[in-house]
C-alpha cells in the first residue's frame, strides 16, 4: 500500500508543501529515496531505521521506495525523518492512516527514536492554516515558534513512539499551549539614558529611527559608537504581529529555534571579516544571511571601511529592494531584509584624525587617511541619509550628567510614525527614509525661507543633486518629529548638519 505523509520544505522564508510517499515493493530489502533529496535526506534512511527497531517496530523485509513529491523541488534537511518513519509503519499496516491527512508533519529522528528540532516550523504553521489543516505535529523544542500562528494544534512530541500512539488514537496529546503573543515586548536592558552626552548623535539616531534613514557615526574610539548604536532599537516603536511573524520565520528556517519568536526589533552587529554569504544570505545549502537576521531592526556594521568590497557592493540590493534574492540552480530563495543600517568608523586608521582630545593626536600620513576615507564613498554612502560625527565625551560631563530615558524619545518617533502612515497611505513605501525623487517633489513642500537657505547652502557647499534630495527627505522626518505640516528653515538648517563627516 502506498502511503502519503504531509510534510514542507522551505525556500527562502516560504514553506510549501511536501508529499512523502511510501511503498513496499517485493525485492531485495532496502531503502531508496528519489524526489531531489541533498545528502542529509538521504541519510534520513539510516536513522530512520534505527529509530524503528529501537522504539520497539519491525523494520520491513521489504524493498522500501520512498518518494518526495513534487520531485522536481530540492529537499534538503532533517524534517523528513519522522515522516518517512510513520510513512513506512502506515505502509507496513501499524499506523492508522485516516488522522494523517489532518497533520502537517516534521521532526529529525535520533537513533534512539527521539525527536530533535528542525528548520522552518514557524513557515510551516502558516502553510497549515493556508491549506486549512487541523495541525501541526512537530518536535516538544520546535512547538512554540509555532504558537504564532493562530488556529491551528500544534502537537508537540518528545518521540517517534508518541507519534505512532497519538495518531493511532492510543493516547491524547493536548495541543501546545504557551502564552500566545500579541504584540512585542520592551523589556530592554539597555536604554538610551546610559549614554552620556552625545545630544548629537542621539537626536540623529532618534531621527534615523523616526522617518527610517541609514546613519553613519564617525569618531575617535570609545567614543561611544558601538553604545549608542546597540540603543536604537529601544527607540524604534514595538513591533507589530507581522513584523514579529516575518522576522521569526527568518530566525525558524535559519534554525536558531532557541530566538523564536523574536519579540523585539533584532539588533545584528557581524564581524568586517565575515563573509558574503554570512552577511547577505546564500551558502551551498541556501541561509539567510545577517541582513536579514536584522529584518525590521538594525543592521550594524562596526569598522564600516573594514568590510569587504564585495560585501558593501552586494549591501546595495538589499537597501534599496528590502529583501535578498538568492539564485540557485534549483530555484531561487527570497529573504526580507528591511534593516536600519549603522555604520560606523574611526576617522582614519589611528583613529583621531579630526578628533584630537589634547592627550591622542593624529598620527597618520595625509595618504593614510585618504586611503581610509576612500573606502567610505562611493555608491553605499549615497544611501545612508544621516552622517554624524561623535567626538568623545569630556571626562567632567560625566559627573552631572541627565539624559532623556529611551521611553521618552520612543514616544516622539511614535508620532512620527503616525504622520508617515497617514502621509504614505496607498502607496508602496511606508517611510520617509524610502521616499524616491516624485514623493519628494510632492510630500517636501519648503517655506520660502527653508527654500532661501537650501538654496544658499546648495550654492555655497556645491551640494549633489543626490545630497539635495537626502537633506530634503531628512528635513521632512525633522518636521514630522514636531508634527510640523511644512518644512520650516530650522528644519533645513538641522537636516544640514547631518551632511558630511
Ligand atoms: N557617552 C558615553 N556615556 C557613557 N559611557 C560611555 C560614553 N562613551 C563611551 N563610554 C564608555 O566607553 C566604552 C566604549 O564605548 P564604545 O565601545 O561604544 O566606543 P566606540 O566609539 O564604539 O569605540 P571604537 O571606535 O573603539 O569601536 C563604553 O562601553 C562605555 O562604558
Ligand atoms: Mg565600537
Amino acid at each position: 500500500m502506498v502511503s502519503k505523509v504531509k510534510s514542507y520544505a522551505t525556500y527562502g522564508i516560504k514553506a510549501v508543501q511536501v508529499l512523502v510517499e511510501v511503498d513496499l515493493i517485493r525485492g531485495l530489502p532496502g531503502v531508496s529515496i528519489v524526489g531531489l533529496p541533498d545528502s542529509a535526506v538521504k541519510e534520513s534512511k539510516e536513522r530512520v531505521k534505527s529509530a524503528l527497531i529501537n522504539s520497539g517496530y519491525p523494520f520491513p523485509l521489504k524493498k522500501v521506495v520512498i518518494n518526495l513529491a513534487p520531485a522536481d523541488l530540492k529537499k534538503e534537511g532533517t524534517v523528513y525523518d519522522l515522516p518517512l518513519a510513520l510513512g513506512i509503519l502506515a505502509s507496513a499496516g501499524i499506523l492508522r492512516t485516516e488522522s494523517l491527512d489532518d497533520y502537517l508533519i516534521a521532526g529529525e529522528l535520533g537513533l534512539g527514536g527521539e525527536l530533535h528540532p528542525v528548520k522552518g516550523v514557524l513557515s510551516a504553521a502558516l502553510l497549515v492554516k493556508e491549506l486549512s489543516l487541523k495541525g501541526l505535529l512537530v518536535p516538544k523544542a520546535n512547538a512554540e515558534e509555532a504558537l504564532l500562528i493562530d488556529g491551528i494544534d500544534v502537537i508537540p512530541l518528545s518521540n517517534l513512539k508518541e507519534a505512532v500512539d497519538f495518531l493511532n488514537g492510543e493516547i491524547k496529546i493536548e495541543p501546545f499551549k504557551g502564552s500566545s503573543v500579541s504584540s512585542s515586548t520592551l523589556n530592554f536592558s539597555v536604554d538610551m539614558a546610559d549614554v552620556v552626552g552625545q545630544f548629537h548623535a542621539k537626536r540623529a539616531l532618534e531621527i534615523a529611527a523616526a522617518g527610517r534613514h541609514n546613519v553613519f557615526m564617525v569618531g575617535p574610539p570609545g567614543s561611544g559608537k558601538t553604545m549608542l548604536a546597540r540603543r536604537l532599537p529601544t527607540i524604534m516603536p514595538p513591533m507589530t504581529k507581522e513584523e514579529i511573524i516575518e522576522t521569526s520565520q527568518v530566525y525558524s528556517v535559519a534554525g536558531l529555534t532557541s530566538q523564536v519568536p523574536v519579540l523585539t526589533r533584532p539588533f545584528r552587529a557581524p564581524h568586517s571579516t565575515a563573509s558574503d554569504a554570512s552577511i547577505i544570505g546564500g551558502g551551498s545549502v541556501v541561509k539567510p544571511g545577517e541582513v536579514s537576521l536584522a529584518h525590521n531592526g538594525v543592521l550594524f556594521m562596526d569598522e564600516f571601511p573594514e568590510f569587504k568590497r564585495s560585501v558593501l557592493e552586494a549591501l546595495r540590493q538589499p537597501l534599496e529592494d528590502k529583501v535578498v534574492v538568492v539564485s540557485r540552480a534549483s530555484g531561487s530563495y527570497t529573504f526580507p531584509a528591511d534593516f536600519l543600517l549603522v555604520a560606523a568608523s574611526n576617522p582614519c586608521p589611528c583613529g583621531y584624525y579630526g578628533f584630537s582630545d589634547g592627550k591622542n593626536y593624529c598620527r597618520c600620513s595625509p595618504v593614510q587617511v585618504k586611503r581610509y576615507r576612500s573606502k567610505l564613498s562611493g555608491p553605499i554612502m549615497d544611501r545612508i541619509d544621516i552622517k554624524v560625527s561623535v567626538p568623545a565625551v569630556k571626562p567632567e560631563d560625566f559627573k552631572n550628567s541627565s539624559s532623556e530615558p529611551s521611553s521618552k524619545i520612543r514616544e516622539r518617533v511614535m508620532e512620527a510614525y503616525e504622520v508617515q502612515k497617514r502621509r504614505f497611505r496607498g502607496l508602496k513605501i511606508s517611510f520617509n527614509g524610502q521616499m524616491g525623487r516624485r514623493e519628494i517633489k510632492k510630500f517636501c513642500i519648503l517655506t520660502s525661507e527653508a527654500e532661501e537657505l537650501l538654496v544658499s547652502a546648495v550654492n555655497s557647499m556645491g551640494l549633489s543633486a543626490r545630497s539635495y534630495d537626502r537633506i530634503l527627505k531628512l528635513a521632512r522626518t525633522i518636521a514630522d518629529l514636531e508634527l510640523s505640516e511644512k518644512i520650516e528653515e530650522s528644519h533645513v538648517a538641522e537636516a544640514l548638519s547631518y551632511r558630511d563627516v
